[in-house]
């Protein structure tokens, strides 16, 4: 395999520790296996140019060698810039031939310029977490649009960003929004970032769960499974939502609902997963108890207003990798983790295989449904067709070795009948 003659990464020294987690991770991603055999025998992307923007985990690693597999061309760089795993860099870059722009802690100006680089491959299918890529197509590389046949967007958040720019009509290529598959958000979202938060604040702090009063900012697909998590570790839970519907969800899944104000009061550690900003403002900055830990696991850094904690702390250091002491000036210390960004990919390791599996999945299906169809796709979001959907979930629970039931022709007849009422 052929080192790329470009890329951006820390130490290619790094690749054989990152192709020996690679490869561990790819045992656990059985529905991938099975693309990428089929990919390798039709080659449904023969000669496409692909640019992602995603963690550089392990897990990435495995979805941009299905696609090259697969004929394309791929470059890849990071979708946040603590996220990106350097071994793995390295291994993509080394062992797999595919140009990497990504070094973990690097900071905005880089990680921009990193986006550009990448897009100087000139893509004809973009595939992002969080919009970056397409917004800067949009905005700064408008030139290479026409090149463009269609994207795919990972994240909530990215699909929010994107939905708004269909909407005011500046949109200019359809997307596929891979988040929106049941098989991406019902696990990913609720499991992955569930567990996976809990190992970041873990590692970063080793505080103990158990007893502590954990504050979880939006009860949405994330905010479920950490909330769920979080109690299953012994901790006190304690939900803040704007919405009327998910507080009551909360509630009578048996958690304690109260505004961010009352909650700030008694937190111990509060984690904000609401893909919205200032969630903790500098109204709640003033009410923390001493030692209270603040955590994000949204996708952008914009949850905890950093800005407003800088502006009323009398000092800052850095007390262990990945945490910040604030000292207020009447005393009080308040931790920040990860710098506010999302603590499971910077402090952790991101979402577990098994669960990613699925959602690259549908990465790798809708970039393959993007190519078949985009001529007759207009500029607009669209879901991850159903039938995709359900074909992770068939390949999921085979791989698993789960079988299920199927309708009777009786049953079918019946659920499609209006008339057969008792
Ligand atoms: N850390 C990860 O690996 C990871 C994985 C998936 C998604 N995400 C990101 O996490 C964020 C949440 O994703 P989701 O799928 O759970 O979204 P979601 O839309 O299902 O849930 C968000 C919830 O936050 C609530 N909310 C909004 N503003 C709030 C506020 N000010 N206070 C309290 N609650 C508020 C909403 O009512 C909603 O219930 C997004 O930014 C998404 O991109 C991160």
């Amino acid at each position: 395999m052929q080192t790329p003659a470009e890329y951006d990464i820390r130490d290619i020294s790094l690749a054989d520790k990152g192709k020996k987690r690679t490869e561990w991770a790819f045992q656990s991603m059985p529905v991938l296996q099975s693309i990428r055999k089929r990919f390798i025998s039709t080659q449904p992307l023969a000669g496409i140019r692909i640019a992602a923007c995603l963690h550089v985990t392990t897990e990435t690693a495995n979805l941009m060698t299905t696609l090259r597999d697969g004929g394309a061309f791929v470059a890849l760089c990071a979708s946040n810039p603590l996220s990106t795993q350097d071994d793995v860099a390295s291994t993509l870059v080394r062992d797999c031939g595919i140009p990497v722009y990504a070094i973990k802690g690097e900071n905005n100006e880089v990680y921009y310029s990193h986006i550009s680089a990448v897009l100087d491959h000139r893509p004809q299918i973009t595939m992002d977490d969080g919009a970056d890529l397409v917004t800067t197509l949009h905005t700064k590389r408008q030139d290479m649009l026409a090149d463009v046949l269609g994207g795919t967007e990972e994240t909530t958040t990215g699909v929010i960003r994107l939905r708004a720019m269909a909407k005011q009509g500046i949109l200019r290529y359809p997307i596929v929004a891979v988040n929106d598959a049941l098989t991406k958000h019902f696990f990913d979202n609720r499991y992955g970032t569930g567990q996976s938060t809990i190992d970041g604040i873990i590692r970063s702090t080793n505080i103990l769960l158990a007893g502590a009063n954990f504050v979880v900012a939006g009860y949405g697909w994330c905010g479920r499974g950490l909330a769920m998590r979080a109690r299953g570790a012994g901790a006190n839970v304690i939900v803040t939502e704007i919405d009327p519907i998910k507080a009551i969800e909360a509630l009578m899944d048996g958690f304690r609902v109260m505004p961010m104000s009352d909650a700030a009061e008694i937190a111990d550690v509060v984690v904000t997963v609401t893909g919205n900003k200032a969630v903790v403002g500098r109204e709640h900055l003033g009410r923390f108890k001493n030692g209270a830990i603040l955590s994000n696991s949204g996708h952008f850094n914009v949850e905890i207003d950093l800005e407003a904690l800088e502006r009323v702390a009398s000092s800052r250091r850095t007390v262990r990798d990945f945490v910040e002491e604030y000292v207020m000036r009447d005393g009080r210390r308040i931790y920040v983790l990860a710098e506010g960004r999302l603590i499971n990919l910077a402090a952790a390791e991101g979402h577990p295989a098994s669960v990613m599996d699925m959602s690259f999945a549908n990465q790798a299906l809708s970039v393959e449904h993007m190519i078949k169809n985009h001529s007759a796709l207009e500029r607009k979001v669209y879901s991850v067709p159903e039938p995709i959907d359900k074909e992770v979930a068939r390949l999921k629970l085979d791989a698993m070795g789960i079988k299920i039931d199927r309708l009777t022709a009786e049953q079918e007849q019946y659920l499609a009948s209006w008339s057969e009422g008792t």
